[in-house]
């Protein structure tokens, strides 16, 4: 098959970004209506709120979660948690659409049988970032991180292991989805701030899933 003359490299919708961290572009597209269904029915339940870091500020972007771990920040610091602080029940259970998506992405970066516990809702106005960080409260750093984005355009940058290190400015589209993982699992990255715009679908937002596998 002349396929096989091309097993080893990815297919053009797929850009890597370093070993084992990659954009699948497009990759969610043929599944937007049912995930902002999804979205919508989450974030009716456990709605997106604003949370204060460690060091006492509010972040830009707004937050909700989905699954059976919700990741949460608040003066105590930063955490997974089983239960909504907002209404003190759990959260709304992982949509069969978020958990099929990020089964199917990691597979297509590589990852087999990720199944995770936790999806991060980040719900990006004009002007809202998130600043470099790593992804690290979760308890082990076998499974990839999964991130879908919905929405505005957005520019992710995409470090090193080191704060300082330099970082690479990924343009992100509606549909597309990062995976980082194995070796590339604790990279430093974040969100430069939203430009002004609007998308025929969302509006002047973004929309972000990060799925984790926290336990
Ligand atoms: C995150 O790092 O949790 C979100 C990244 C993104 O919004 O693209
Ligand atoms: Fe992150």
């Amino acid at each position: 098959m002349i396929d096989d003359l091309f097993a080893d490299s990815p297919p053009d919708w797929c850009e890597v970004l370093a070993p084992g961290a990659m954009v699948l572009r497009g990759f969610a597209l043929p599944r937007v209506p049912d995930l902002l269904q999804a979205i919508d029915a989450v974030t009716a339940d456990a709605p997106f709120r604003h949370l204060i870091t460690p060091g006492g500020q509010r972040m830009s972007v707004a937050m909700s979660n989905a699954g059976a771990l919700g990741w949460v920040s608040d003066r105590r610091g930063y955490r997974y948690d089983a239960i909504d602080p907002d209404s003190g029940r759990r959260w709304p259970a992982m949509p069969r659409a978020f958990a099929q998506l990020a089964l199917d992405a990691a597979g297509e970066a590589g990852f087999d049988g990720f199944t995770p516990e936790a999806c991060l809702i980040n719900r990006y106005a004009i002007g809202a970032r998130l600043s470099l960080h790593q992804d690290k409260d979760e308890l082990d750093y076998d499974h990839p991180i999964v991130s879908v984005s919905l929405g505005l355009p957005a520019v992710f940058l995409f470090g090193g292991f080191e704060r300082s290190d330099k970082q690479a400015r990924v343009p992100i589209a509606h549909g597309d989805v990062v995976v980082w993982g194995g070796p590339s699992r604790l990279r430093y990255h974040g969100v430069l701030p939203i430009k002004p715009g609007s998308h025929p679908l969302l509006g002047e937002q973004r929309i972000n899933l990060t799925f984790r596998k926290v336990r």
